[in-house]
């Protein structure tokens, strides 16, 4: 029985909506040496136009399904997906005896085109695995059969690339969700899901989508931004990154906070390369996507509830359990609800040093988060008992934001310095500040100090850190004041 109606305008192809064979996907490309991320733009000039995909004539459909309906039904036990040049070896005289059934007159160049599409079909996925493949394009997002769009260098625009139909889309979702033991159908239409090499996938399809099945791909970058990718790009500047460098260094409890895509899991990653290598690291995460260095580093990650819903093992599931760990610090993917309250009293009982993420609009509404969270965690504390964990629990919170360029930033950090009657005080270390915007729409401006010594420079004093004062924009002969 097909998932869903097939919207799409063009005749029922009697193909067998069944998912065909879901072979394992080839494997990822081999890592290339061109950054596999999408820097900002030293001048933002729209990418280079992508060139037109091949586009087959009408009678390609019915040859691409003769292939592979035969691969599917007569030779799928036999063959082993992952080795390309076999199948491709079994797959050649069917598609030439297709190509001669549908009495189709081929160029040499458009024949190799057509199998290059049928092998994308069977070894990868399909028409987005051209854009899976370049280190240029950081996230793939299929809008139904008609609509992909990719993000480049902070950017989206709409590809030339189109699938078949839903039912299209839907192969290429199973191929990605079977492997893992996982499935899309009506009765469980969206899942998370993750590419053998690490890409975060998720995929809704109708009834709940109103436009065809929906892919939402975030590449894994094979190679992970360092700091000084991050200061080359603007995104901060050197004072901050020695700044924070040696809060993470000294211990601080920092939050990461930020909107969706705002660039959070990937300054995570960069703050948790400071932790020391001699300390034991458990990171916690929905699907791993932190890459750590540090030889003593122990991964976590969450499992959702499988076929029969049963099963699911959440983050805070994992916080509890990584406080028997032992750990010297830990650092939580993303806080998403109650596991909030259980990092702050990791943080408040002696795990000093824990890193985390939370989906915010800024400093100050991410303590608003934090509080709601806490509450979803169902202790029923007073506000006011939240709030002084909070306060004690947490010493900054950085805030990154994805601008209108396209560039994402550090435009906020913010130490939490204590309570006032019943609100939560906290400072601004250092601020974005923009000065204006470029004749190519680059915002202009730099993450400035706002000139105030944090309390947190003790820490870092004790930790045996030396920061001059010009870090914090005071000259070196400033006497440094003192908060008690
Ligand atoms: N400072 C930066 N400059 C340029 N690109 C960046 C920067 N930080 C992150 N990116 C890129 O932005 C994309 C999103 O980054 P990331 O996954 O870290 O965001 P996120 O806030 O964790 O997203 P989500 O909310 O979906 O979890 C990635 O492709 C990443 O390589
Ligand atoms: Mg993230």
């Amino acid at each position: 029985m097909p998932l869903f109606r097939n919207h799409s305008p063009s005749p029922a192809n009697g193909r067998n909506s069944k998912p065909q064979a879901a072979p394992q996907p080839s494997s990822p490309p081999p890592a290339s040496n061109a950054p596999a991320h999408a820097p900002n733009p030293p001048k933002p000039a729209d990418p280079a136009p992508e060139k037109a995909p091949y586009a087959p004539p009408p009678g390609f459909r019915k040859v691409r399904e003769d292939v592979q309906q035969f691969l599917a039904n007569e030779i799928k036990s036999l063959i082993d997906v992952s080795d390309s040049a076999e199948v491709r070896r079994l797959a050649e005289p069917v598609f030439t005896k297709a190509l001669e059934d549908a009495q189709l007159v081929v160029s040499r160049v458009e024949r190799e085109q057509m199998m290059a599409m049928i092998m994308a079909d069977i070894l990868g996925y399909g028409p987005i695995q051209p854009l899976l493949d370049r280190d240029d394009i950081s996230e793939v997002m299929v809008n139904g059969p008609n609509q992909v769009y990719i993000e480049q260098r902070g950017k989206l625009t709409l590809s030339n690339v189109k699938f078949v139909d839903n039912d299209h889309i839907l192969r290429v979702i199973e191929r990605i969700v079977t492997p893992l033991g996982r499935r899309i159908d009506e009765s469980s239409p969206m899942v998370d899901a993750r590419l053998p090499d690490g890409s975060r996938v998720n995929a809704i399809i109708p009834p709940l989508s109103l436009v065809g099945p929906v892919i939402t791909i975030r590449k894994f970058n094979k190679d992970p931004l360092k700091i000084d990718d991050l200061i080359r790009f603007g995104s901060m500047t050197p004072e901050f990154a020695e700044f924070v460098r040696a809060a993470v260094v000294a211990g601080a409890n920092v939050i990461i906070s930020g909107g969706t895509g705002s660039g959070k899991t990937t300054l995570l990653n960069v703050l948790s390369s400071f932790i020391p290598e001699n300390e034991r690291i458990l990171t916690i995460e929905d699907a791993a996507e932190l890459q750590l260095q540090q030889p003593h580093c122990v991964r976590l990650e969450a499992r959702p509830a499988n076929n029969e819903g049963k099963g699911r093992i959440a983050i805070r599931d994992l916080v509890v359990n990584a406080l028997r760990m032992r750990p010297d610090r830990i650092v939580v993917g993303e806080c998403r609800g109650g596991e909030a309250l259980d990092m702050l009293q990791a943080m408040n009982t002696g795990h000093d040093g824990s890193l985390t993420t939370i989906h915010s609009n800024s400093a100050r509404d991410t303590l608003n988060r934090i509080e709601t969270m806490v509450l979803m965690a169902g202790m029923e504390l007073p506000l006011r008992a939240i709030r002084q964990q909070i306060a004690s629990a947490i010493d900054l919170i950085v805030h990154q934001s994805r601008l209108r360029d396209g560039s994402r930033k550090v435009v906020q950090a913010s130490e939490v310095v204590g309570m006032e009657g019943d609100t939560i005080v906290m400072q601004d270390v250092f601020r974005f500040e923009q000065t204006g915007i470029d004749e190519n729409g680059k915002i202009l401006g730099e993450l400035l100090p706002t000139g105030l010594r944090p309390r947190i420079n003790d820490r870092i004093e004790d930790a045996g850190i030396h920061l001059p004062p010009s870090v914090f924009g005071l000259n070196e002969g400033t006497a440094w004041y003192k908060m008690e």
